[in-house]
């Protein structure tokens, strides 16, 4: 489903003068010699870059972030793809949000990524972003500052990490942790079996494996439309992952060519159906707070009562802990959002576009599900309604 190859929307091809990079590097004066001076300096050929489109590649790789440890090699196959399909790839380390090292919260930096992503696009020769990214609050900030820029944009979600595993059973790497936590406090188990706990919660780079705020909100990228199809699930060590990455930077030099912006995929209806999607998924509750910032950032109304409403049209469809009993790797295996979303097609919007196709019609045509305990038929929803309720007022006045 990641292949490159799809189509998407937008007609025509830009000329090389009429990209946004020909400012830096194309025209006749004083700036754009020095520009194309300082381009010998990094050590490129003319012929390397100029008249191509420039394609960011802005990766939240780092250290102390075990959810992206995979992703400095993720960025060489964009770039790989980039190259392939005659554009030119600069990265761009950006700010990490690592969700268990972070303190306070990796809330108080989210706008901080949202400002640097967006002040970075803008203020360099970019034609077309590929944003990686995937731990909580990553996805929405990478999204909302790409959002306010309006270039081209892909987004590669950094894939759900390995099943937890002890002694026979499979963890949730956030779940299991509250309950054996509590196990130890209940004296039921000892520092013997928390040390083999700790081996065996996270045992691999990717974010946490269960639909938590990472999964929700990388699904709902993949609804949204600014990911390849199928590429949310895809877990993070899977070879599958790599190509995902270099089918993405194959896509984003041909969005550039055929200037698909990112307001053009992140409509209102595109948010509609994230919403839709993410409630339908039994996600995480964090995803109210991350939509409603995103579609403000692309000039899109959305409320609690969106969330309240559209909750009442969509049964919960997917058996996924910390709610269900599965996994993403189960999720992924059984057809993953797109196999997910084709048994929602009664309360999407199809004819919109995505950066892979003309419309999500297209792009959701013949996905299979092949596992419907995790993926549950219409007719046996694990909720009949949505997994939120918006409740107001004041329980201690
Ligand atoms: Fe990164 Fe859970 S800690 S997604």
């Amino acid at each position: 489903m990641t292949d490159a190859s799809t189509r998407g929307p937008g007609t025509g091809r830009v000329a090389p003068e009429e990209l946004r990079s020909h400012r830096w590097f194309g025209t006749d004066g004083l700036r754009s010699f020095s520009h194309r001076a300082r381009t010998r300096q990094l050590g490129y050929l003319p012929e390397e870059h100029l008249g191509k489109p420039v394609v960011a590649v802005l990766n939240t790789w780092s250290d102390i972030n075990p959810c992206h440890t995979h992703l400095r090699d993720r960025a060489q196959a964009v770039k790989r793809g980039v190259w392939q399909a005659g554009g030119f790839p600069l990265e761009f380390p950006v700010s990490t949000l690592s969700e268990t090292f972070q303190k306070p919260t990796p809330m108080l930096y989210r706008n901080l990524l949202a400002m640097e992503t967006e002040e970075l696009l803008r203020s360099y020769p970019v034609d077309g972003a590929v944003l990686l990214g995937g731990c909580d609050k990553s996805t929405p900030a990478l999204l909302m500052g790409a959002a306010s820029v309006d270039l081209p944009t892909v987004f590669v979600p950094a894939g759900p990490m390995l099943p937890g595993h002890w002694r026979n059973e499979v963890l949730g790497s956030g779940t299991d942790m509250w309950k054996y936590w509590d196990e130890r406090r209940a004296g039921t188990i000892g520092d013997c079996e928390m040390a083999e706990l700790e081996n065996g919660l996270a045992r691999s780079p990717g974010h946490c494996m269960t639909m938590g705020t990472a999964s929700t909100l990388t699904a709902a990228a993949e609804v949204l439309g600014v990911t390849l199809p199928g590429a949310s699930s895809i877990p993070a060590v899977d070879s599958g992952h790599e190509r995902m990455a270099a089918a993405s930077g194959l896509r984003i030099v041909d969005l550039v060519m055929r200037q698909v912006t990112l307001s053009q995929i992140l409509t209102p209806e595109a948010y509609e159906d994230a919403v839709a999607t993410v409630l339908a998924l039994g996600g995480s509750t964090n995803a109210v707070i991350h939509l409603i910032a995103m579609a403000g950032r692309s000039g899109v109304k959305l409320t609690l009562d969106d969330f309240d409403r559209i909750a009442r049209t969509v049964p919960v469809l997917a058996d996924l802990r910390p709610g269900g009993r599965y996994l993403m790797e189960d999720f992924h295996f059984a057809g993953g959002l797109p196999g997910f979303l084709g048994r929602l097609t009664n309360v999407l919007h199809l004819d919109r576009p995505t950066v892979a196709h003309d419309t999500l019609r297209e792009q959701l045509d013949g996905a299979p599900v092949h596992n419907s305990a995790v993926i549950r038929e219409r007719s046996d929803p694990l909720a009949g309604e949505g997994g939120v309720a918006v409740l107001r007022g004041n329980l201690c006045p």
